[in-house]
């Protein structure tokens, strides 16, 4: 029997039509990115898509481009719900332009130790604010038909042997830390959760009885537990948890061993029908039901309102961490700007990994830049090396020999040498998973007419795992193979395949033919990937740094952009360390010692040390900002924007001060021992040891503009304690405020963080302007996880109220007794 609340009449009659092994092969996708149809009961193919940061679709190279948003991090430094509600609805508009039924995302894992590979994809450190931007991005995309999916559930919040690690989490720490987000965003009615890869206290995550408790049976989730990309690894023990769906499809453990165990009576058909019946749900709420509501229409949105929100979004969630009052910069006659640095001309706009897209452009900051002050005031110098990355020949430079469309032509060649089938792609990037062609071909082949802008050396040449025959007009350049290196990891290498470059002397306007033989290494599986492309090359490394200083001192003003790469922040490994690549602190210092007003633009999804913060004239924190970096950061430079942002994470001034450092398992576990002590909560308890500040606190960040902040004056409303201040903007121009509210409890009863965050809001106000700020404080956040009662539980008596610009600031506390308050 059908648990209520998914016996809905609907449900139950399909339910009645599926025989075992029809409802059994709906429980495993039918491809990477598709669950089955099924004609019985109507239901055609629900399309799934990473997400978060965009929707990036079925194709995984860019034959169909993708808005690219600010990465979670820095959507989360906005302190701003209304710019998830509105990036919600662009998410929803590229899926439903893209057939995608489902948002592999929000990631709500938590920032518990800097060093996490997909820090960037999280929003915090915090599992209050991480519920809250998790809530509102369910709410914005649920909101028009597009479902979402809360992941990676849960304690998968570093990368280290992600398959296998066991978590150790005891149950307090479990509650009111990582599960805490998932709670909020299943109460808020997230359709889908995915289940992590890691165990949890000895049980993989896709068998874990957290699936079934708290999570279907006290939080009420009705939606489907999807698993990790192949994290499904047995048959019964998943079958008979919490778990619902296996991805990706068609083969996996469950199918027919499952039909097996079932007539065997290993698993309950109840059991099955339960899944089935959370899918028609999903089903019907995504519209793929012949029976059920119709999908809900999308409008789709033009390029110019993409870019208008993802600039805004953008900079208001760049962080100003420091301003001697250099910033902002506005462009006059004459003035002359000195752009350092190899992030300003390649923008890491995203992270790696399964968060990235392939985006349709990206402003890099030379070129916001340029579009801001004018071409003639911008002088540039990268002044170190680029990074060794190969960069595949974008749409626009190269076109198919043989329709002169723009972009390469791939053939699909069989044993016999012979080609099957042919096609342009758009840019030198091809990746393949799942087509029947590839089964078929034993070589790819890609050919593409390059037309050089300027004379001399080109690195030219390609990346990917698998043979390779690569001919320059004709002549046989480069032959061999490319494998994963010794001792490599797997991950690493498919994200970041080897790469190898001839080099040629070309001229400017002189077309030559590349074609690239391409054997795929397929693995057991009908995958291929492969780059046609080209590396930046740089000249005299000592010359150039000193062009590079020479042309910060030769500036009014100096922009120095560092940061890290999508191959250092990634999923499938962590940071080793925290400091910037190798070069770009020696390069920050060398240029402020010759320019009094050197700006550094931090280009990074977490956190790294900046040894120069103090020596420098102002540095803005930009994360992996999305495809409108330059022009958000133009913007943020000139005064044009608000940098509105304020840290969602706590960002360390040296490695050994950082209280949650280890990511790497011991004998397989990684014990959570600091138990509720993450993020800003460790390092407050540190604190009150002696241990040493941040270099950047939790919730800090500077504007444009000064504030006054009135005195807290409590009120209640239903069962929430409201919270009035009176902010009056001070300065002289427009700005914005992130008012925090941070509770704590001297001489409580229980174990506690030193202080917690349980409530904030964002004030704009014009200069002069005085706004009323309200924030609301739910009863959850006085309460703590009793073992012994396995419940909430709120200790009686009063808290102290604390409304601060950030953790470490004073700002004003008053008591609180929400069974007093009224
Ligand atoms: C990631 C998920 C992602 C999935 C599909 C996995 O490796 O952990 O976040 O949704 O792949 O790409």
């Amino acid at each position: 029997m059908l648990a209520t609340p998914l016996a809905t009449p609907l449900v139950t009659a399909l339910l009645e039509r599926l025989t075992l092994e029809q409802k059994v092969r709906l429980l495993t996708g039918a491809s990477l990115w598709t669950l089955h149809d099924e004609p019985a009961v109507g239901l055609r193919p629900i399309a799934v898509s990473d997400g978060p940061t965009g929707v990036r679709g079925a194709a995984l190279d860019d034959h169909d481009p993708s808005a690219s948003l600010p990465s979670a991090g820095c959507v989360c430094a906005t302190w701003d719900l209304e710019q998830v509600r509105r990036l919600g609805a662009l998410i929803a508009a590229e899926a439903r332009a893209k057939d995608v039924d489902v948002v592999l995302g929000p990631t709500v894992n938590l920032h518990r130790s800097p060093r996490g590979g997909r820090h960037f994809e999280a929003y915090s450190e915090d599992p209050y604010l991480t519920g809250e931007f998790g809530a509102a991005y369910v709410t914005a995309v649920q909101a028009h038909g597009v479902a979402t999916t809360a992941k990676h559930y849960v304690a998968n919040d570093s990368e280290t042997d992600r398959f296998t690690v066991d978590a150790r989490v005891d149950e307090r720490t479990l509650r009111e830390v990582y599960l805490a987000p998932f709670e909020r965003m299943v109460k808020e009615g997230a359709w889908l959760v995915m289940s992590a890869y890691n165990s949890v206290n000895g049980t993989t995550m896709t068998a874990n009885p957290l699936l079934r408790d708290p999570l279907k049976d006290e939080w009420g989730f009705d939606g489907v537990v999807v698993s990790d990309w192949m994290a499904v690894r047995d048959t019964e023990p998943s079958a008979n948890s919490g778990q619902d769906l296996a991805m990706p499809g068609p083969d996996g453990a469950w199918g027919d061993a499952l039909v097996e165990a079932v007539k065997a009576g290993r698993v309950p058909e109840d059991a099955i029908d339960e899944k089935v019946a959370r899918l028609l749900l999903l089903a019907s709420r995504v519209g793929a039901l012949e029976s059920g509501p119709a999908t809900v229409p999308v409008e789709p949105w033009d390029d110019t309102a993409i870019a208008g929100l993802l600039r805004e979004a953008a900079a208001d969630g760049m962080v100003l961490a420091r301003n001697n009052g250099t910033l902002p910069v506005p462009p006059r006659e004459g003035l002359t700007v000195g752009v350092i640095g190899q992030h300003a001309l390649r923008a890491r706009a995203q992270g790696g990994g399964s968060a990235s897209v392939f985006p349709r452009r990206v402003v890099t900051p030379l070129d916001g830049l340029r579009e801001a002050y004018g071409a003639d005031a911008i002088g540039f110098a990268p002044g170190l090396p680029p990074v060794d990355e190969l960069h595949p020949f974008a749409g626009g430079t190269v076109t198919d020999p043989l329709t002169g469309a723009q972009g390469v032509r791939v053939r699909y060649l069989d044993q016999d040498g012979e080609t099957f089938s042919e096609e342009t792609i758009p840019s030198g990037r091809f990746s393949s998973f799942g087509d029947a062609r590839l089964a078929r071909a034993a070589r790819i082949e890609l050919t593409t007419r390059f037309t050089p802008d300027r004379d001399g050396r080109h690195d030219v040449g390609y990346a990917g795992l698998g043979g390779f025959s690569f001919e320059v007009d004709g002549v046989t350049v480069g032959t061999g193979s490319l494998g994963i290196p010794e001792g490599g990891d797997f991950m690493a290498a498919l994200l970041n395949p080897p790469s190898r470059v001839v080099s040629h002397d070309l001229s400017r306007g002189r077309t030559v033919e590349l074609r690239l033989t391409y054997t795929p290494e397929l693995l057991g599986v009908p995958f291929a990937s492969v780059k046609l492309g080209f590396k930046d090359l740089f000249g005299d490394p000592e010359q150039e740094f000193q062009r590079a200083i020479e042309t910060a001192a030769a500036s009014d003003v100096a922009v120095v952009v560092v940061g890290t790469t999508e191959a250092i922040e990634s999923e499938g490994f962590d940071r080793p360390g925290l400091a910037l690549p190798d070069g770009q602190d020696e390069l920050v210092r060398r240029v402020a010692e010759v320019n009094p007003r050197t700006v550094v633009v931090v280009n990074s999804g977490a956190p790294v040390l900046m040894p120069w913060l103090d020596e420098v004239a102002a540095v803005v924190l930009a994360w992996f900002p999305g495809q409108e970096f330059g022009a958000a950061l133009a913007d943020v430079l000139t005064g044009a924007r608000e940098p509105g942002g304020r840290l969602p994470t706590t960002w360390p001034a040296r490695e050994e001060d950082v209280p949650v450092w280890e990511v790497t398992p011991d004998n397989g576990r990684l014990a959570y021992a600091e138990g509720l002590h993450i993020g800003y909560r460790a390092w407050l308890k540190r604190g009150a040891d002696g241990g040493n500040p941040p270099a950047l606190p939790f919730g800090s960040g500077l504007g444009y503009t000064t504030w006054q902040i009135g005195a807290p004056v409590l009120t209640t409303e239903g069962d929430r304690v409201v919270v009035l201040a009176e902010v009056t903007n001070t300065g002289a121009r427009h700005g914005k405020q992130v008012l925090q509210a941070y509770l704590s409890r001297p001489g409580s009863t229980v174990e506690r963080p030193v202080a917690w965050l349980a409530g904030f809001t964002t004030v704009r106000a014009d200069a002069g302007e005085r706004v009323r700020a309200r924030i609301e404080i739910a009863p959850r956040a006085f309460q703590h996880w009793d073992t012994e009662a396995h419940a909430w539980v709120t200790e009686p008596g009063a808290f102290t109220l604390r409304i601060a610009t950030s953790v470490a600031d004073p700002g004003h506390s008053v008591p609180v007794d929400p069974a007093a308050q009224g």
